[in-house]
């Protein structure tokens, strides 16, 4: 059965950490997602940003049936398509433009649009998204930005990526609105470049752990999702 968006949703509440994976190999990708998910990173994002992207893609949710792939960097109507023919559970855009969104509109894709400002969530909202892509959240002011927009959008939901460490991502995830963070500081190009499976999967464990910390029930409002 096709994930929906409330599943994929679901799915990212619990987890927490989206791991964000920049990779043209098929092997070394497949070995990096199943060395995450034996340490509870059950979601990861491919990005469009390889050559090969699309193939990884495809062979990667072959390879990997229990975790859920979603397809990042999705600018263009052709990439949605691509990414939901290769079979991904869900896509992600660092932005959103009207095309975009009309695009998803007519696609079954569970989709998660990017925003960098006030006036990007007005738009996303006006698509009908509740939940979107903070980017680059650390440049933009990571948590004091988040605060800033749960005043007037309280019923927003965040993933935030871009510039996440280990260090700040706790901060992050105690937010009520932040849904969850994703990033790829625990697989990053030269990691995975250098098959260094253990170091990810010590990264990914330190990651998994600090989450579970920063858990929704030490939230003072619970998450809608
Ligand atoms: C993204 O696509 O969200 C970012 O490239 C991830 O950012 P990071 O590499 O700084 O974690």
């Amino acid at each position: 059965m096709k994930p929906t968006l409330q599943s994929v949703l679901s799915s990212l509440k619990e987890i927490r950490i989206l791991p964000i994976l920049v990779v043209d190999d098929i092997d070394l990708a497949i070995n990096c997602v199943t060395t995450l998910a034996e340490q509870g990173l059950s979601a990861v994002e491919i990005t469009f940003r390889t050559p090969n992207a699309l193939n990884v893609l495809r062979e990667v949710i072959k390879a990997c049936p229990d975790v859920i792939i979603g397809a990042g960097t999705v600018l263009t109507q052709q990439q949605l398509e691509a990414a939901a023919e290769a079979g991904a559970a869900f896509a992600l855009s660092p932005g959103i433009t009207p095309q975009l969104a009309h695009a998803v509109a007519c696609s079954r894709l569970p989709f998660i649009p990017g925003v960098s400002h006030a006036s990007d969530l007005m738009l996303a909202m006006e698509y009908g998204f509740d939940v979107v892509k903070l980017f680059p959240a650390d440049l933009l002011g990571g948590s004091r930005l988040v605060k800033a927009l749960a005043g007037p959008f309280p019923d927003v939901r965040f993933c935030l990526t871009g510039g996440i460490t280990i260090e700040t991502m706790p901060h992050m995830l105690a937010l009520p609105s932040v849904m969850c963070v994703g990033g790829s500081w625990m697989c990053t190009a030269d990691l995975i470049d250098a098959k260094n499976w253990s170091r990810i999967g010590a990264l990914a464990a330190q990651a998994a752990t600090a989450a579970r910390d920063s858990s929704p029930d030490k939230l003072s409002r619970p998450l809608i999702v």
